[in-house]
């Protein structure tokens, strides 16, 4: 077991990028040379799971989306004529020695606590990720996601699940 994770901001200057290693090149870049630009950019958010040392286990990427009409299924309790604000999953990945120990789901469930305390000050009535693949899909899956009809590597989770799940982990600060 490796020395305490913390979930953090993703800071270049503490958080050694250069190492990450999640089996899925993309990804690595992305953290490597996008996350950065565009988090100054105002694109997204990235939150890392790292060590003290900043060596970083798994990293997650939060922004806001919008359900166009027609996609969130009817007889949900969400407005169908009315697009529905969202809260984007962009990018999720635990670095490959870390894999297998629970960190991935930490991860999902720590950008969940910040989906669901950043809904109640600006609305979001879902949480939406599209997944990089059918493993990832049965990843997201595990944890309560589910198909939106548009594509099948489109899911979702509606806010008020996302707050019950976070209120089981964390108790009711979360
Ligand atoms: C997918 C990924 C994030 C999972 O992270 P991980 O740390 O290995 O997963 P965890 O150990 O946290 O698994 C947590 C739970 O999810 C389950 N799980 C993990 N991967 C799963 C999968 N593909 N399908 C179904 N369940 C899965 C585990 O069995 C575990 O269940 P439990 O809590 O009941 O024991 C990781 O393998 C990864 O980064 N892969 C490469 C990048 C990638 O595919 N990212 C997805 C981007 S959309």
């Amino acid at each position: 077991m490796p020395e305490e994770l913390r979930f953090e901001r993703f800071d270049k200057t503490r958080h050694k990028r250069e190492l990450f290693d999640c089996g899925e090149p993309g990804l690595n870049e992305y953290l490597k040379t996008r996350l950065n630009q565009q988090m100054k950019r105002g694109v997204t958010v990235g939150y890392v799971l790292a060590t003290k040392t900043g060596r970083i286990a798994g990293y997650v990427t939060l922004s806001n989306g919008e359900l166009p009409i027609g996609v969130i299924p009817e007889g949900q309790g969400f407005p169908v004529k009315l697009p529905l604000p969202s809260t984007l999953i962009g990018r999720l990945a635990v670095d490959r020695a870390f894999q297998g120990h629970g960190f991935g789901g930490d991860l999902l469930v720590h950008a969940l606590r910040v989906a669901v305390e950043t809904a109640e000050q600006v609305a979001s009535a879902v949480i939406e990720v599209d997944a990089l693949d059918d493993r990832a899909r049965r990843f997201y899956e595990h944890y309560g996601f589910a198909r939106l009809p548009d594509d099948e590597l489109h899911l979702y989770m509606p806010m008020a699940d996302a707050q019950a799940l976070v209120r089981k982990v964390f108790g009711s600060k979360g």
